[in-house]
């Protein structure tokens, strides 16, 4: 492999950073020698807190049990609004950008404190105490915010459910964790074109025994669905609340929130994420990752449905008392230059991104970049999925002028914040290496049997050791958690991905080695696509895998086989399409159907995923041994039907 660019440290970054290259391997090496007495330290420094912890850490990665900060007590809105009142009361906390581009709103960290207090004030009225769910099925508006925080003022464990996801992917969710109140809007505004939010909760629970009530935000002020003994409109309850809530005091181990994200096999899985550890990494990791100065403007384009929503929108900048974007709309609404002039109007200091926002953006042409001028840019970073060197110049080159450190930031909704990752001030950075683990990152490279590789080398993830914004769970299935996570290589976190570290010791994703695709940065379990094909009446049997897409990264790909005497037509591949996206929503649509009257099985049974890749990726050959197949004829007819 030829060897990457390197992209030295900018001088105007070194002079402010929070983190110089040997101050980053001074603390690296203390975070791994003495972890302990690391963290603390880190926790007294970056969080408030009611009572100090017993222990800081206490850890076995062959029972799956893990703790952090045990004993400790905080609340987490405590720490993202009302620490920060005495000195910027008056700032904004939140810039509400609407899909509208004359919409916008400056949310000062009074009126977040204000409005937050309201919400949770309401959701108490309604019944909900502490360690009770609460779904949020929520366009990016700021009540999406308030409602995360007013959940962690009052203990309530949020659960978001992106709201792109279908009403059985909803139902699904809620009654995993058993919401007793969801919290949504009357529609969704994207691109101008509406999303029916409420109509989609009304469906839903048509089969949700645990919810109770149905709180609804007015967005578009369009007619909806009432059920008047479960709906009750915001506005009616929350603004008349009294504007102060008294924080609950929260251990550092109660959960914060689920978020369900899919794996390799099975339902999405309820990832529960604690309150201590899990803001400490979302404080740390946004200070130091984004080199966060004083008085920035800092925008992450990640929707509240995901883990960048959560860590990177919400917890990790209202932590540090920073100005955090929330954008309603799409980077090509009204034109493929909206992020810029965004970043132009609200002067981002910091901008936070998805490769696959980029590629499409690149694609559409540098004029609609040229009528901005992003001076105030200053960090731009990444997320989601390997970013491709040719992405990653664009963005550096025409984005940043040349004048912008780039940070790629590899992490998981199961690791909470990001965990390699180059510091602006600290690492030269190479397009498209994630480069060098965060502090207390300890990262393996293993073999297929579990051995540990050293030096340069190719292998599978692994994490040895536990860092305080490490999933505790999956919610309510202790035995899954341990299944998916820690049973592959035993004594490590196993994080599905394949890495690849080079001779400078950086990391260089290549991405999963399980069954999960990444399209657009989000994950996609092969296995929900499939449940959901085999579920429409014509079809006998589906195999989905995943395959390089200009865009999007990866896109599906699905081989269907009919039931007999069904016809093999293209009317029906629109039909299956549109059934996946009413099953799971819009973030599974396939990209391929291919038709399969026959899938290369071997003897047992199992289908040779293996081949089902190399005929997706148009590569017949390397299709390998395919001897051990019960019908090898079925590889030719396949590739003929492609
Ligand atoms: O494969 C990796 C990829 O996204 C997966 C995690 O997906 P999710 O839990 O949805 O979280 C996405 C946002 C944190 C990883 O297992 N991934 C994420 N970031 C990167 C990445 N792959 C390469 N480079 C990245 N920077």
């Amino acid at each position: 492999m030829s060897e990457a660019k390197i992209y030295p440290v900018f001088d105007a970054i070194k002079a402010t950073t929070h983190v110089t290259k040997e101050q980053y391997q001074a603390m690296y090496d203390r975070s791994l020698n003495d972890a302990d007495a690391f963290w603390a330290e880190q926790a007294e420094e970056h969080l408030d807190w009611y009572q100090p912890w017993d222990t800081v850490s206490k850890y076995d990665f062959h029972t799956a049990d893990i703790k952090w900060f045990a004993g400790g007590k905080l609340n987490v809105a405590y720490n993202c609004i009302d620490r920060h009142l005495p000195a910027r009361a008056e700032q904004t906390a939140i810039i509400w950008e609407g899909d509208d581009p004359n919409a916008s709103q400056h949310i000062t960290y009074q009126t977040l404190h204000d409005k937050v207090c309201q919400l949770a004030n309401a959701m108490r009225s309604l019944g909900i105490v502490k360690g009770d769910r609460v779904c949020l099925y929520m366009p990016m508006v700021p009540e999406a915010v308030y409602a995360m925080l007013a959940c962690a003022r009052i203990g309530a464990i949020h659960s978001v459910v992106f709201g792109g996801f279908s009403p059985d992917a909803l139902r699904g969710r809620i009654n995993d964790s058993e919401c007793k109140l969801v919290i949504t809007a009357d529609e969704g505004l994207r691109g101008a074109k509406p999303i029916p939010l409420k109509k989609n909760v009304d469906k839903a629970c048509e089969g949700t025994p645990s919810v109770e009530k149905i709180l609804v935000c007015q967005v578009t002020g369009n007619k909806v669905g009432w059920q008047d003994d479960r709906d009750v409109w915001y506005h009616d309850l929350v603004d008349f609340q009294e504007t102060s809530c008294e924080p609950e005091q929260m251990d550092a181990e109660d959960p914060l929130f689920i978020l369900y994200t899919s794996g390799s096999t099975g339902t999405p899985k309820g990832v529960m994420h604690t309150t201590g550890g899990y803001l400490l990494t979302a404080t740390m990791t946004f200070k130091y990752i984004f080199d966060y100065q004083e008085g920035e403007v800092y925008w992450c384009t990640a929707d509240v449905g995901w883990i960048t929503g959560h860590t990177y929108l919400t917890y990790g900048p209202l932590s540090n008392g920073a100005t955090t974007v929330v954008f309603e709309g799409v980077p090509t609404y009204p034109d493929a230059s909206r992020f810029w002039q965004v970043v132009d109007k609200h002067k981002v200091n910091i901008f936070y991104t998805a490769p696959t926002a980029l590629r499409a953006l690149m694609g559409a042409g540098d004029e609609y970049l040229e009528t901005t001028s992003r001076a105030s840019l200053r960090i731009l970073g990444t997320v989601g999925e390997p970013i491709n060197p040719e992405a990653w110049e664009w963005y550096f080159h025409k984005v940043g002028n040349e004048q912008c450190p780039i940070v790629d930031t590899w992490w998981q909704t199961e690791t909470g914040g990001a965990m390699i990752v180059p510091l602006p001030g600290a690492t030269p950075a190479k397009p498209g290496s994630a480069s060098l683990p965060f502090f207390g990152v300890e990262l393996a490279l293993l073999d297929d049997e579990g051995n540990v590789l050293q030096g340069e080398a190719s292998g599978n993830l692994a994490i040895p050791r536990s860092w305080p914004g490490q999933m505790r769970g999956v919610y309510n299935n202790p035995k899954r958690f341990h299944e998916a996570y820690f049973a592959m290589y035993p004594g490590y976190y196993f994080t599905g991905d394949g890495c690849r570290r080079d001779a400078d010791g950086y990391y260089w994703i290549t991405g999963r080695v399980d069954d999960v695709i990444n399209v657009s940065g989000h994950r996609m379990g092969t296995a929900e696509v499939e449940s959901a094909l085999v579920l429409h009446e014509a079809v006998a049997e589906a195999a989905v895998v995943g395959y390089p897409h200009d865009i999007k990264g990866q896109g599906i790909y699905a081989y269907v086989t009919l039931m007999a005497g069904e016809d093999y037509s293209d009317a029906l591949k629109a039909e299956l399409i549109k059934h996946v996206r009413k099953e799971i929503g819009p973030v599974a649509t396939p990209d391929v159907i291919h038709w399969a009257p026959g899938l290369p099985k071997t003897r047992s049974g199992k289908i040779m995923r293996r081949i089902l890749r190399k005929i997706a990726e148009d590569d017949y050959g390397s299709l390998g041994d395919t001897s051990t197949l019960a019908d090898p004829s079925v590889v030719d007819d396949l590739i003929s039907r492609r």
